[in-house]
């Protein structure tokens, strides 16, 4: 049907070059006559068709037209009350007259009560006696022939005063209507074939293209989206941490080792070498190579030292030393093992050595000044993955990112860890905080940092911190008033929360989905 009124309508461009009116198109094998509004509305799909491919163009003309009532249309079959209520009487002289009541249960109550007044008016029917009569032999059922002829027309040659009485008896209603002039497009043709929507090189080599019709550009369409790289939601939040340490006056240590030795992973951390976490359960070792190279000698010397016997104080483990345990090679399980390495550096000049590695000295060598022994303040963080042989669950991978801050400073107090998390933590977005007395090796005291989280409307536990031990390090060489406070974070937790993740998978590994990383939303704290 479609397809058939385009054509028509090109077909009739074609001889008479313009169609004035919609109305007048005779539609083949249609019983409904053109100037109906449903042909319009047709017509009208037809004409958007063609003109979103230029080959014509229209104008729009409204009009106002009948239509009929239920009962109007009633009317059309049966004829007017008036006309049912004359049939239904006797001829005047040739039968018994009609009483009303009588005429009621012929015509129904409705017709007889409308129907009498309109036919005494008429002059159809008269009284006769107590009864009623037909007046007239023969009638002429107007208000039938006009309803019938709105009903094909939309409207009626005798006008508007004959209508507008049609409308007051709720005959019939008036309604909006369409119709259409059209002229020939840029594009005209009488050919409806699909236009193309894409050149091709196919059409070029072949010369095609000079006889194509094209598809119009839609410009109101969605794109197909690009697909350049995108962030992971990640390494997003990743960068607004990076960017709350920087604020912050933090530098970035270096964290490119993944792989370390047990020395500098437990070892160097006052971490026993009977730890559970050193076991095979907790901590990936590596086979080959297995094992790492010598750690500077004296500094061995005085952890194996400070392990075995004590030392600044301390009692040391008094357990016997493996030299095989601190060479274990394995995947780090925290990122302190990085800030052991930077610690140990640090503390470089105060051993009166020359500080040999360029890298790690620009990451520390900041704008203060080194003191007489050499000592100068350092805050650092570091956000990188760390390796642990978990059991892997909704919230657990087998490897992660940790977040640690280390500030190194004279005579810091636990009051300073806390103010300085107070801070971390609310350029973060979380004020609500409370600390619970926790062990670490390696931190003395330590604490286990709880936020409260609105969504789960529970306290969670968020990260672990502590001031670190001098066991852990005077054996570096740093001088015995400097004290060393570090906190941890995981980059994962706070990611799922942010994004309303749940299961750990869908973020990392083979089932998170690329569409879900392209579409992510950045992060602002
Ligand atoms: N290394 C600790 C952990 O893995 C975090 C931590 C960092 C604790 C620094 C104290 C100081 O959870």
């Amino acid at each position: 049907m479609a397809e058939t009124l385009q054509q028509l309508i090109l077909d009739t461009l074609e001889s008479s070059s313009t169609i004035k009116d919609t109305r007048t198109l005779v539609i083949p094998g249609q019983s409904d006559p053109a100037a109906s509004q449903d042909a319009q509305i047709a017509i009208l799909g037809a004409l958007n068709s063609l003109f979103s491919r230029e080959m014509i163009t229209y104008d729009t003309h409204e009009t106002l037209s009948h239509v009929l009532t239920p009962e109007g249309a009633q009317l059309v079959l049966e004829g007017s009350h008036e006309a049912r209520v004359w049939a239904a009487l006797p001829v005047k002289g040739e039968g018994t007259p009609v009483t009303p009541l009588e005429l009621k249960s012929r015509v129904g109550d409705e017709t007889a009560k409308v129907g009498q007044g309109r036919a005494f008016k008429s002059g159809w029917i008269a009284k006769e006696g107590s009864g009623l009569v037909k007046s007239a032999l023969t009638i002429t059922d107007t208000t039938q022939l006009d309803l019938r002829e709105v009903d094909s027309t939309g409207t009626l040659q005798s006008g508007e005063k004959v209508l507008a009485e049609l409308r007051k008896r709720k005959l019939i209603v008036q309604r909006k209507g369409q119709w259409f002039s059209v002229r020939k497009g840029a594009n005209f043709s009488t050919s409806t074939a699909k236009p193309e929507t894409d050149l091709t090189v196919d059409m070029l080599t072949s010369g095609a293209w000079k006889t194509s019709t094209f598809k119009k550009y839609n410009f109101e369409a969605e794109g197909i989206p690009t697909n350049g790289g995108a962030l992971h939601p990640l390494l997003k939040v990743r960068e607004e941490i990076r960017n709350i340490f920087l604020e912050m006056g933090f530098e970035e240590m270096p964290t490119s080792a993944f792989v370390e030795s047990g020395f500098w992973c437990f070892d160097a951390l006052f971490v026993p070498q009977q730890h559970p976490a050193r076991d095979l359960q907790d901590t990936f070792y590596l086979s080959d190579p297995s094992t790492s190279l010598e750690p500077p000698s004296d500094y061995y010397k005085r952890v194996s030292e400070v392990h075995q016997n004590g030392g600044y104080g301390s009692l040391g483990y008094r357990a016997p030393w493996s030299h095989e345990e601190s060479r274990k090679l394995l995947l780090r399980t925290h990122t302190t093992a990085s800030s052991a390495a930077v610690l140990y550096k640090l503390a470089g000049k105060c051993r009166g050595k020359k500080v040999d590695d360029e890298a790690l000295d620009s990451t520390t060598g900041g704008s203060l000044a080194a003191t007489d022994d050499g000592f100068r303040p350092a805050k650092m963080f570091s956000i990188d993955r760390v390796f642990r042989n978990e059991t892997m669950d909704a919230t657990h991978l087998a490897e992660f990112h940790q977040v640690e801050g280390v500030v190194a400073d004279r005579n810091l107090t636990l009051a300073d860890l806390i103010g300085f998390m107070r801070v971390f933590f609310k350029k973060m977005g979380i004020e609500n905080l409370r600390f619970k007395p926790a062990f670490n090796p390696y931190t003395e005291p330590s604490l286990e940092i709880f936020a409260f989280h609105p969504y789960l409307n529970k306290w969670v536990e968020i990260g672990n911190s502590g001031m670190f031990r001098p066991e852990m390090l005077e054996p570096m060489g740093l001088p015995k008033d400097v004290r060393v406070l570090g906190w941890g974070v995981s980059l994962e937790r706070p990611t799922m929360i942010r994004y309303g993740i749940n299961n750990i998978r869908t973020l990392v590994g083979h089932k998170t989905s690329i569409e879900n990383v392209e579409s992510s939303p950045a992060v602002r704290f």
